[in-house]
């Protein structure tokens, strides 16, 4: 009998939940205008709305973390970050930022423009958000299987790279900032993009004078789908998988807390000198000064241990197959949801779960509320509310894909969790067709509405 995938660790500390009761959620979560974000934390149950900073961190971090150097210049744990990025990805160049975002904005300041193009795979929300801000356009040339949930294909998160060559051929090179790739493709259900992708992209950018960024937020788990799934990596250490990744690209932008396993931090990477000093003054004005960045000592001491802990193999076999664990009992009561699972969520298929709801009353939204008022789960959507209105035209977005997600966070929760889990959104599917509408919006902001947004359930 081949052993199970077992957690590689054991748990020292617990965090008592409250199970609270439907009542109780039913005046919560209208309390929060309908909006998950608007809930406290001690009002949910098992928390799935990310597994961004909600990792839980190890007796090696928290001891690192004792021993954090907090000098403002200089810090002997600026020091040891910088040998552990430029271990694991090989980037010379690194400043340390407060989290994934700040990275974006500090690295966009010096590449877009107004009027430029950031083609890429789908962009996470944050990083369209700084490039419309800056009046420029992200360009989502994800390949078209991405769309559809039900096609198995092993690297839906690849970018169709005819569709990006259109782009770097049809305009000049000084108006594209820059590429930007995502591993994983989270938009796109967490999916993995293939080291060929990877290197076909470095290979255009090259030709094309482009600069080559990724999003880097989940690429151990990236690197541990290329072990899976392409041919000839079987053999390869998650270690020479990452290498090979980063070595395609110019730079990176990182948010630690998803793969490094912290819960705050983030980095940019760099090769050229040049960039890494423009930069620098950006990092200076928004982030603090270039050995710190944002982050306390003792927090680059956790992110420099995590990096390690994040690209373990047997780690990430149990993580991915916890996810695995969760996708396929959901699918096994008929349960429409995205495939291949992600590495970091499962995600349904709202339009196929709700298909009475029409998408101008947001069904993944509708959903997601629906989960937390049967069973105190905190999902998010990822569908047209959060795809915001177009920034020119002001109408709003209907994405393929309208999806709820299913984040889970690192080493947080068992497989116990998990069924129960299950068990919520079997019941949910169960009295489905008593869901007749959706939720209209009261309130939306300008940018990166769903943050924020106030709802109201529509009435029959
Ligand atoms: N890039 C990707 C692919 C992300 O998923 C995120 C955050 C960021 C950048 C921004 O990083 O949060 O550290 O500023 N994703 C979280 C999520 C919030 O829930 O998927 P950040």
């Amino acid at each position: 009998m081949n052993l199970p995938f077992t957690e590689p660790f054991k748990i020292k500390m617990v965090e008592n939940i409250y199970k609270s009761t439907r009542d109780e959620r039913e005046k919560w979560i209208k309390d929060a205008s309908y909006n998950l974000f608007n809930l406290r934390s001690e009002q949910v149950f098992i928390d799935l709305l990310t597994d961004s900073g909600t990792g839980a961190m190890s007796d090696k971090q928290w001891s690192a973390m004792m021993v954090g150097d907090e000098s403002y210049a200089g810090a002997s744990s600026y020091y040891k970050l910088k040998e552990a990025v430029k271990d694991i990805t090989g980037f010379d160049y690194f400043l340390p930022t407060h989290q994934g975002r700040a990275a974006e904005n500090v690295l966009f300041s010096v590449l877009v423009k107004e009027g430029d193009l950031v083609p890429g795979n789908s962009h996470f929300d944050t990083t369209k958000g700084h490039i419309e801000f800056r009046k420029a356009k992200a360009i989502d040339c994800t390949v078209d299987i991405a769309s559809d949930t039900n096609a198995w294909y092993p690297f839906k998160g690849n970018v169709d790279l005819k569709k990006l060559e259109d782009i770097l051929k049809n305009n000049p090179a000084e108006k594209i900032s820059c590429i930007i790739v995502t591993i994983t493709n989270n938009t796109a259900g967490g999916q993995p993009v293939s080291m060929d992708n990877l290197r076909s992209v470095g290979d255009l950018a090259q030709k094309y004078g482009v600069k080559f960024i990724l999003d880097s937020a989940r690429f151990a788990e990236n690197a541990y789908f290329i072990k899976q799934r392409e041919d000839g990596y079987s053999n390869k250490s998650i270690k020479e998988i990452v290498a090979e990744m980063f070595s395609y690209a110019d730079g990176m932008t990182m948010s630690s807390k998803k793969d490094a396993i912290v819960n705050m931090g983030g980095f940019i990477g760099l090769r050229e000198k040049e960039l890494f000093l423009q930069a620098s003054t950006y990092n200076i004005i928004y982030e603090g000064f270039i050995t710190y960045g944002g982050m306390s000592g003792r927090d680059m001491n956790a992110l420099a241990q995590g990096l390690y802990e994040g690209i373990e193999l047997n780690y990430l076999e149990s993580r991915i197959n916890q996810v695995n664990y969760l996708g396929t009992k959901i699918k096994s009561y008929g349960i429409p949801v995205l495939e291949p699972f992600g590495g970091h969520a499962v995600f349904i298929d709202a339009k196929k779960f709700l298909p009475g709801i029409p998408k101008e009353e947001f069904p993944a939204q509708t959903l997601a509320v629906e989960l937390y008022i049967e069973g105190g789960i905190r999902s998010v959507e990822i569908g047209a509310l959060m795809a915001d209105r177009d920034p020119v035209t002001r109408q709003n977005r209907y994405p393929a894909l309208e999806m709820v997600r299913l984040a889970i966070p690192r080493r947080v929760y068992t497989n116990n969790h998990m069924d129960y889990i299950v068990a919520v959104i079997k019941n949910v599917f169960e009295r489905r067709s008593e869901i007749k509408r959706g939720v209209k919006i009261v309130y939306e902001a300008p940018i990166m509405r769903h943050f924020t947004v106030e709802l109201e359930k529509i009435n029959t």
